[in-house]
């Protein structure tokens, strides 16, 4: 009988203790927001206030004082746009590495999020780039076994786009096509697997198609996360599955496979299966068309990876 009065009054002692508690830790210096780097999708642009622009909004509304970096590759706004058609990617990682580098803020690590070729971009900085350390990346429909086709471009370009499409069917993995369009450098032909395997300059590169550099996969397994997120009614990325880092069964274009059934993964040439057994994979799933999603949806499941503590 005694028993609710005894938990009344340790009840009351937890909640008087409570305020001195979070005095005595305020004498330790307050942590700083972990920084957040932001790459833009195919046409656009580190700043447009409808798509990255926004993103930054919401994520310094959420985190009070964080310092959210959208990555520019350029010196304008124009130019950030046509380097996403049109400038090595290699030259554009390298770029990001060296802005990254040399940022003051980021030098405790940071969190990556990527929109669509973002999204394999910056896990190419995560492998080529361990100092400063990214601790998360998050793929925003990311293309991280690349693309076979382009069925639909985003955004008002699509002259462009045509352009592109029949660019790539041509010979995307002729050398002065890889070395001058950015989409041929993530074109992946499931049919001539052989071909992409040597010619790709980027895509095969970074997912180790033609050997292991341990650099790659020691880098990208000291994430703490490595999110994905697809989107199910994507009409922009060919096959959908590789936003989820899966792709076309080998030697045809209508059958998919699962990121678990890629030699990739069994042989474990990234440390995907390592990281996927250790939990650090998380695959995310939402409907609607390529990078349509919600602000409401963004602070559920996305915005908990930017806040986790060390
Ligand atoms: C492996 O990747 C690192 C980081 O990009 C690079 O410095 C190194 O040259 C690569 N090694 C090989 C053998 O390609
Ligand atoms: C790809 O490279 C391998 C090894 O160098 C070679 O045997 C094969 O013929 C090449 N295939 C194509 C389609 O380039
Ligand atoms: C989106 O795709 C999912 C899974 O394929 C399907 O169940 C759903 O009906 C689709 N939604 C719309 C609006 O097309």
């Amino acid at each position: 009988m005694a028993f609710p009065k005894l938990s009344h009054l340790l009840l009351s002692a937890a909640l008087l203790l409570w305020p001195s508690a979070s005095a005595s830790s305020a004498d330790e210096p307050p942590q700083e927001p972990l920084p957040l780097v932001i790459w833009h999708g195919m046409g656009d642009s580190c700043c447009n206030p409808l798509s990255m622009g926004a993103i930054k909004k919401m994520v310094e509304k959420k985190i009070p004082g964080i310092y959210v970096l959208s990555l520019k590759i350029g010196k304008t706004l124009i130019e950030d746009v046509e380097n996403s058609f049109f400038l090595n990617v290699n030259h554009q990682v390298a770029l990001v590495c060296e802005m990254l580098a040399k940022d003051p803020k980021l030098q405790q690590g940071y969190n990556a999020m990527g929109f669509s070729q973002g999204g394999q971009f910056l896990r190419a900085v995560a492998q080529r780039c361990p100092s400063p350390p990214m601790i998360n990346l998050i793929s925003v429909g990311g293309q991280q076994q690349g693309v076979y086709g382009l069925p639909r471009c985003p955004g008002v370009s699509s002259h462009i786009c045509d352009w592109i499409r029949k660019t790539l069917n041509m010979g995307a993995y002729a050398k002065g096509i890889q070395e001058r369009l950015v989409q041929a450098e993530y074109w992946h032909d499931p049919i001539k697997e052989d071909l992409y395997r040597n010619h790709s300059i980027f895509l095969a590169d970074i997912n180790q198609e033609r050997g292991i550099n341990e650099t790659y996969r020691k880098s990208l397994m000291a994430l703490k996360k490595f999110v994905m997120v697809k989107f199910l009614n994507d009409s922009v990325v060919d096959p959908v599955d590789s936003e989820w880092f899966g792709f076309y069964r080998s030697g045809q274009a209508k059958e998919t496979i699962p990121l678990q059934d890629t030699d990739l993964y069994t042989q474990d040439r990234l440390g995907l299966k390592e990281m996927d057994k250790g939990g650090k994979l998380v695959f995310l799933a939402t409907e609607g068309d390529h990078l349509q999603f919600s602000e409401q949806w963004f602070y559920t499941n996305l915005l908990p990876f930017l806040t986790a503590v060390q």
